[in-house]
């Protein structure tokens, strides 16, 4: 049994914030961070936007490009950094918003690596024949973690959502997984705020120590591939689309090029949104998708990575 990509949406918030516009705020320019990251402008949540309202809009596209009715759901996983709340999960808020309520619904947290996280997780579900219809969300509200004096961090995140609904199909389908954690590396990527007794204590914002991720993403990254497709029994030249976590171009076309591929296969999206951690890959992929890029029966590589350190790898037929 397989996990098959039925259909898959997206949401981006109304509100834009220009590069231009960042560069009146912080000291920096618009040639810098489109030099360095590619990005030109992120979508910024309304102050009354939940992660899970996010959530709910790419989840409704998902389901009316699959032709699937929110009542054959089974399975519903949220990942994000950015919950609407400590608890319930956002994962339940979402079911709740949704209308249709009883099956499990639970929260994803690992960070960028979030929608390989959950995507792998949903697989296992249907592949044990527990579920059939799985619904895999990828939403952040990261603005409200981004300190905007902060140069180094403000200029590289935004919001946004995206969604898979995921059926079993006796055809391809997910065609191998691979997650890895190393939590020796926590301290380079983090916001290590938490409530005690009553207030916040800690860093309530994005801390990165942006070359040592840029190091550490770019080796993973490139392992990582290699690593799934050997899984599979693929060679490089197999992969059609390689979908990866929309953070940095530079770390984008670095993978690109240890797999071989030319830019034109590869979805890019960063520079419309910057980086969306859980939702950046569920949003390429869906701008893929509908621009009528990628095709039924092609062969996609999904990869992310973030803090934790989190990464990992998810191969499909499409
Ligand atoms: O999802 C995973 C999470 N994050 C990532 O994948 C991000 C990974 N890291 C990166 O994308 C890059 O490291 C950055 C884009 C954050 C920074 O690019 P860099 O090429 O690694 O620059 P740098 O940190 O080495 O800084 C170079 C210079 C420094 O100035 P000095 O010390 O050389 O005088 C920075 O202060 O650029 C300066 N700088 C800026 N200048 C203009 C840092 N941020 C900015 C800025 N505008 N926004």
């Amino acid at each position: 049994m397989y996990s098959r990509i039925a259909g898959t949406g997206s949401y981006l918030p109304e509100k834009i914030l220009t590069n231009a516009e960042l560069a009146e705020k912080v000291d920096t320019t618009d040639e810098w961070i489109v030099s360095r990251t590619g990005i030109r402008q992120r979508h910024l949540a309304a102050p009354d936007q939940l992660t899970s309202d996010l959530a709910l809009i790419a989840v409704e596209r998902a389901l009316a490009a699959a032709g699937v009715d929110k009542s054959e759901v089974d399975l519903l996983i949220v990942a994000t950094t950015t919950p609407d709340n400590i608890f319930p999960s956002t994962a339940c808020i979402l079911q709740n918003k949704l209308g249709v309520h009883g099956f499990p619904a639970f929260d994803m947290q690992a960070v960028c690596a979030g929608f390989v996280y959950a995507l792998t997780t949903a697989d296992q579900f249907i592949k044990s024949g527990a579920v059939k219809c799985a619904v895999v969300v990828g939403a952040e509200t990261l603005s409200n973690l981004i300190d905007w004096t902060d140069r180094g961090t403000c200029i590289l995140f935004g919001d946004g959502a995206g969604a898979v609904v995921l059926k079993a199909s006796e055809e391809p389908g997910i065609l191998a997984t691979h997650l890895h954690a190393d939590g020796r590396y926590n301290g380079i990527l983090k916001t290590d705020a938490r409530p005690k007794q009553g207030e916040l204590v800690g860093n309530p914002f994005v801390y990165m120590e942006g070359n040592a991720v840029f190091k550490f993403a770019v080796k993973a990254l490139a392992e990582v591939a290699e690593s799934t497709l050997a899984k599979a029994g693929l060679a490089k030249s197999d992969v059609d689309w390689l979908v990866p976590h929309q953070a940095n171009i530079r770390i984008i076309e670095s993978t690109a090029k240890h797999l071989h591929m030319s830019m034109d296969n590869v979805i890019v999206t960063v520079a419309e949104h910057g980086n969306t951690s859980a939702a950046s890959i569920p949003l390429a992929l869906d701008a893929g998708i509908r621009s009528g890029k990628i095709q039924r029966g092609q062969t996609l590589l999904m990869e992310g990575i973030g803090g934790g350190f989190a990464w990992g790898s998810v191969l499909v037929k499409y």
